[in-house]
């Protein structure tokens, strides 16, 4: 059998249009559509090893190959994955081995039949910002899970780079894919700004926004008490929920029209609202259940205090405490320099938007 290692990189992505809601969560289906900017180096890397013995590994280890264009002080941590962690990402390993023939026939990819057949995976994951904080780390694991596992029985390296890069819907296929492991994960396939609805994802078209900063107060790295999947099963206890799908749909509208015509103050009035909505579903949801830590209540204390202005910053929340602040990037250092003042007590990350999964290495010598 051919040696081989893939290493893959995916950014994590941060809505402003929320999935939260599914229609059919057996395949992971919204409930409406959803709107976000992938990120850069808020991301997970993937090193994905065949080896001879049948049988997939994720391994507790950091992958050997780590970027070289990640801020220094960013984290390098291998997740702790509890057991049922790992059951969800073998099974989705599993999935994207099935789904892969088709894909390639499809694509015109040669697929590499012994070692399909017959060779294991061993998988090493490792994530540039703590796991289950609000920064979406499922979004970015399966995202770079899914790629580095289809590619890895790919017969050549030649006839892969040409598909991905001349034919933009193998991305939106793995996306699809990457989906029935983690919902938000299907965004983290392209950038800056992706919009899915129902099975697909794609870049909206007509976007005419600066290109953005993004940071994130770290108010907690401790993981979320209520899972996203429970609160997508829980928020539909919530008396706000009726009607939630038909407000959120004429929301997106507004954004995509605020982004059509760059106006960042529009878009950061319904960023704003939309994260209130969300997060009054888990207030008001049956039983009720909070992500918010004191700071986080300071910190939407003092952005409710921008949102009149002229200039507002574009602030949202995750299923999480930690805030996120996107800023055009021009204003990165003025705005940076405000939230170290504003909040000394936490660690401030600064990224920026970025343009999705990519392959980092097609190792043949199966070394890392
Ligand atoms: O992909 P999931 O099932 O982890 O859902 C995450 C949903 C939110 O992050 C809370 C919102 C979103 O659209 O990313």
């Amino acid at each position: 059998m051919r040696k081989l290692r893939i290493v893959a990189r995916a950014p994590s992505n941060i809505a402003l249009i929320k999935y939260m809601g599914k229609s059919d969560s057996s395949k992971n289906l919204p409930d409406n559509p959803s709107l976000s900017m992938t990120l850069n180096s808020l991301c997970t890397v993937a090193d994905v090893e065949r080896i001879e013995k049948s049988g997939d590994h994720w391994l507790p280890e950091t992958p050997r190959f780590r970027p070289t264009d990640l801020p220094s002080d960013r984290m390098w941590v291998s997740p702790d994955l509890s057991s049922s962690g790992r059951e969800k990402l073998l099974k989705h390993v599993e999935r994207v081995r099935e789904a892969v023939p088709a894909i390639y026939e499809k694509f015109g990819i040669v697929l590499d039949q012994e070692a399909w057949r017959g060779a294991g995976l061993h998988l090493r994951t490792a994530n540039t910002f703590p796991a289950s904080s609000g920064i979406a780390s499922s979004a970015s694991s399966f995202a770079a899970v899914t790629l580095a596992v289809a590619a890895s029985f790919a017969l050549d390296e030649v006839s892969w780079n040409r598909v991905w890069g001349e034919q933009p819907e193998l991305k939106r296929a793995l996306a699809q894919l990457s989906r029935r492991g983690s919902g938000s994960s299907c965004r983290s396939f392209e950038g800056p700004w992706v919009y899915w609805e129902g099975e697909s994802s794609w870049i909206p078209s007509g976007i005419q926004l600066p290109e953005m900063a993004h940071f994130v107060i770290l108010i907690s790295t401790q993981p979320k008490q209520v899972s996203s999947s429970e609160a997508h099963l829980r928020i539909k206890t919530s008396p706000l929920w009726e009607r939630r799908v038909e407000r959120v749909r004429m929301r997106s509208n507004q954004l995509l029209s605020a982004m059509r015509t760059s106006d960042l103050r529009k878009l950061a009035q319904l960023a704003w609202t939309e994260t209130w909505e969300m997060h009054s579903l888990f207030h008001t949801a049956s039983e009720p259940f909070t992500y918010w830590e004191p700071g986080t209540v300071e910190a939407l204390q003092y952005f409710s205090s921008w949102m009149g202005q002229a200039s507002p910053p574009i602030v949202t929340l995750d299923a999480g405490p930690n805030v996120h602040v996107m800023v055009d990037r021009n204003d990165q250092k003025l705005w940076l320099s405000r939230l170290k003042e504003q909040f000394r007590d936490f660690q401030i990350l600064e990224d920026g938007q970025g343009l999705g999964a990519k392959i980092e290495e097609w190792n043949t010598n199966g070394v890392g």
